[in-house]
């Protein structure tokens, strides 16, 4: 399907509750969803969410709550679903690796690499981060630490299987160098290039002797190991929306994917393992990985290891959801670190949504109520300045497709920034035609033409703001009812 855009979050762990970082990829997400909807109509457009269940992570962290592993999951993704619904989420499919239709086809995707030869028994020696579940050769460890996550590794003998991620080094750097949108931002693009020019792939180690750890996919060519974590993750991208028939090609009405959205922390496996496993199986590559930026909290990554993880649900109660929305999606533009605090919202909120936007549809609504009984008045003829503005009002759409769509797109603070511009343009107008004096002097033709120009532009500010805020766009559009308003309480009320 051409005209199509299927569009992915990573698979959240359920090790713990979901924070701000969590809610930022979903929130991106949705509101690249919402508005690709707008272009391509709603039945186009596919986005998929879930959760990732198995690997050591959750076992432990079941162990730790005193439940199986799978009670645990079940307990947990209820969370992320609330969390989802509190934030106006638009999903069309949910999925979890424990769902019988993943496990079957992750079953099915190791069976094909093991029949092909990609996949290979072979004992490891070496070492190994748990916390991480990733292993580390001793040339990549000094110091017997993670050179990830700094905390100590352990030595390990065992058997176990391989995938051959190095058969397919050189052609993975080809095929990044001949799809220069395959890997965005260009900063991401260029890391992975250069950890792949200056370092030979080792192969992946798939599997984990059950004995070590029970909780995950078994193989089906081994009866003493589970899949690995990551492994059986990656998967969930195609598993959600297609099937293998019985000569092995996989077949599916929204693969490839347009774009997997992730954050900067799993770039190595979605844009290493995850297209060698892909061209292994004969399958094409996502278009697009784009990998953003983090949350930090002062200098540090906002995470659950580091436990200065900020709940996402306390912030929509303080401030709503779409004051939440608003702020994730224009503070930072999308592929850089961003500093989280409520003190940014606040100020946000205050200049951006109370001074700005709330103030243009307050005060415009409050005129019509004055001047013309609530009734919307019908386009008249425009000054010099009122040109302009209609002017922007027919091009924003236009601005925004720029910002937002195509290979270079996911621009969402630019895409904001360029509604705030007619919004601002729509301000000063008011400050600058002074209707009041148009009022007193009763040139009720100026005064209609003004203010029907004021309604355009706050009409198409609610359907560019609808992908961003949802619920503020109807509630816009709600107040200004069809001939005429329904004047509301203000839409933010400074903080
Ligand atoms: O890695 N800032 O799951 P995870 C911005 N299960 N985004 C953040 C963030 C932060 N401080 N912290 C987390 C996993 N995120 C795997 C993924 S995919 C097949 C498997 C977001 O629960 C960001 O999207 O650790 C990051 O990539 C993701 O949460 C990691 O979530
Ligand atoms: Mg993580």
């Amino acid at each position: 399907m051409d005209n199509k855009f299927y569009i992915t979050t990573p698979l959240y762990y359920v090790n713990a509750s979901p924070h701000i970082g969590h809610s930022y990829t979903t929130i991106a997400a949705d509101c690249l969803a919402r508005y690709m909807r707008k272009v391509l109509g709603e039945k186009n457009v596919w986005l998929l969410t879930g959760t990732d269940e198995h690997g050591q992570k959750i076992q432990r962290a079941a162990q730790d709550a005193g439940l199986n592993p799978q009670d645990f999951s079940d307990k947990m993704v209820l969370k992320f679903k609330q969390l989802w619904k509190d934030l106006n989420i638009s999903y069309n499919d949910f999925i979890r690796t424990t769902e019988k239709r993943h496990i079957d086809i992750v079953k099915r995707v190791l069976e094909i690499l093991y029949q092909k030869g990609d996949i290979y028994q072979a004992q490891y020696k070496g070492w190994y981060c748990t916390p991480c579940e990733t292993f580390w050769t001793e040339t990549q460890t000094q110091d017997q630490n993670c050179p990830d996550c700094k905390r100590p590794l352990e030595h390990i003998t065992e058997t176990n299987y391989f995938f051959k991620l190095s058969k397919y080094q050189n052609w993975l750097i080809d095929y990044i160098n001949n799809n220069p949108h395959f890997i965005r931002p260009e900063i991401r693009r260029r890391e992975v290039l250069s950890f792949l020019e200056l370092n030979e792939l080792t192969d992946l180690c798939i599997s984990r002797p059950k004995e070590r750890l029970s909780w995950g996919i078994p193989l089906p060519f081994s009866k003493n190991h589970v899949n690995y974590v990551w492994f059986d993750a990656l998967v969930n991208y195609i598993s959600a929306v297609g099937e293998f028939d019985s000569k092995g090609e996989y077949k599916s009405k929204w693969w490839p994917a347009d774009v997997h959205l992730i954050g900067k922390d799993i770039l190595r496996q979605h844009a290493i393992y995850w297209p060698i496993i892909l061209k292994a199986l004969n399958i094409e590559s996502p278009k697009t990985i784009f990998a953003h930026g983090w949350w930090l909290i002062g200098e540090s990554k906002m995470s659950k290891s580091r436990g200065n993880v900020v709940s996402p649900v306390e912030m929509v109660n303080k401030f709503g959801i779409d004051v939440y929305r608003y702020f994730l999606l224009r503070d930072v533009p999308f592929g850089l670190d961003g500093t989280f605090s409520e003190e940014a919202i606040i100020k946000r909120f205050n200049s951006d949504l109370a001074n700005d936007l709330g103030n243009l549809v307050y005060r415009t609504l409050t005129m019509i109520e004055k001047y013309f009984q609530g009734i919307i008045p019908d386009k008249g003829k425009l000054d010099q300045q009122g040109h302009k503005i209609e002017d922007e009002i027919n091009s924003l759409g236009a601005h925004i497709a720029a910002n937002l769509e195509g290979f270079i797109g996911y621009n969402f603070s630019a895409s904001l920034e360029c509604i705030w511009e007619l919004i601002n343009m729509a301000n000063k107008y008011i400050e600058d035609t002074k209707p009041w004096n148009l009022a007193k002097e009763n040139k009720t033709e100026e005064l209609r033409s003004f203010i029907r120009l004021l309604v355009d532009v706050i009409r198409e500010v609610a359907d560019q703001i609808y992908p961003f805020m949802p619920q503020t766009a109807e509630s816009i559009k709600d107040q200004l009812g069809k001939d005429k308003i329904k004047k509301g309480k203000p839409l933010f009320p400074r903080i």
